[in-house]
């Protein structure tokens, strides 16, 4: 292996320093790239084959998506979700379009998608499926990789994953990965979900037995238990399809999406589903701060620019949250 230079020894020295350690990286120092081409700061050039594990499929600074990105960032490049804005109407509609679901649920990192996934379940299953509060089961696979939040490695195979981070968060039953009779098995009257990846990602690349997803989804069907395809890092045409179900003629009933959706320049995540899983979800039901109530008071000093004067999104009104 070739030795490090001063130049190169010295970043890395800098990110251990100031870094949690909680990464092994390779000894290469990243300064530009272009499609599939990555620059070190020494000048050497690479083809990026890991592409961020998906998360720029569509290769580095795709010229479209970096236009889109600088256009977008001249005009508006945060609303909360208190106001409607020009692009999510449209935005909503393609995704929804293009995955064939009726509605889409957006978030940030994968983590945060699959955790939506998992409260979406727990939500349908007792509204919809009536399993007792708090008894909601979801079923997972051994060696999967679904991020990294407290529940998430809960159920991770790897030790190392979990270590020191417990107490866990309980309603979760692990099988092995490309068994669907040990799927049927594992169902019991309170399963609510299956949650699974298409090919195992970070295992190791584990492509399941052909007509595996295909039959979890008929298992799924009968039991009512919903089928959640995790497709953070399969997603957009990563196996030489849109989708990875999609090579088994399979339709998630939630299927989670991420990485490369944000086009490799920041993070974008979504589920995806139906409508009759998705109304599970009220306003309030996401954590976001809800101004409506300041917008059912008139607002008595909004003669003077203020910070803090908010402005209906339906009717004009402004209001200032302190008046009562
Ligand atoms: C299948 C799968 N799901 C979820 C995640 C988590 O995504 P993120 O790192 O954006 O939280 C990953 C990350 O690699 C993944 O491979």
């Amino acid at each position: 292996m070739a030795t490090t230079s001063p130049k190169t020894a010295s970043y890395i020295e800098e990110s251990e320093k100031y870094s949690a350690h909680n990464y092994h990286p390779l000894p290469v120092v990243l300064e530009k790239a272009e499609r599939v081409w990555v620059w070190d700061v020494e000048g050497k050039k690479y083809m990026d084959c890991l592409s961020s594990y998906s998360a720029i499929n569509q290769g580095h600074r795709h010229p479209k998506i970096i236009n889109a990105l600088k256009e977008q960032a001249d005009r508006l490049t945060l609303t909360s979700r208190g106001f409607y804005n020009d692009k999510m109407g449209s935005w909503l509609k393609l995704l929804c379009e293009l995955t064939g679901y009726e509605k889409a649920l957006p978030m940030n990192t994968g983590a945060e998608a699959v955790e939506t996934a998992l409260k979406t379940a727990r939500k349908w299953g007792q509204y919809v499926k009536g399993v007792p509060a708090g008894s909601q089961e979801i079923i997972v696979c051994a060696n999967n990789f679904h991020g990294r939040t407290i529940t998430i490695i809960t159920f991770s195979s790897d030790a190392q994953t979990k270590d020191g981070f417990g107490p866990y968060t309980p309603g979760f039953v692990t099988i092995p990965y490309g068994d669907a009779k040990a799927l049927e098995k594992a169902i019991t009257k309170n399963t609510v979900a299956f949650m699974v990846e298409p090919i195992q990602g970070e295992a190791g690349v584990v492509v399941p037995p052909k007509g595996y997803l295909k039959e979890c989804a008929e298992i799924c069907r009968k039991h009512n238990v919903l089928l959640v395809a995790d497709e953070v890092q399969t997603g957009f045409c990563r196996t030489g399809k849109w989708f990875a179900c999609q090579h088994e003629g399979v339709r998630a009933d939630i299927m989670v999406l991420g990485k490369a959706l944000g086009g490799g320049m920041y993070p974008v995540s979504a589920i995806v589903c139906d409508d009759k899983i998705m109304s599970v979800f009220k306003p309030g039901s996401r954590p976001k701060k809800d101004m409506r109530p300041y917008f059912k008071r008139k607002c008595k000093r909004h003669c003077k620019p203020c910070p803090q004067v908010a402005i209906c999104p339906t009717n004009g009104e402004r209001a200032h949250p302190s008046d009562s």
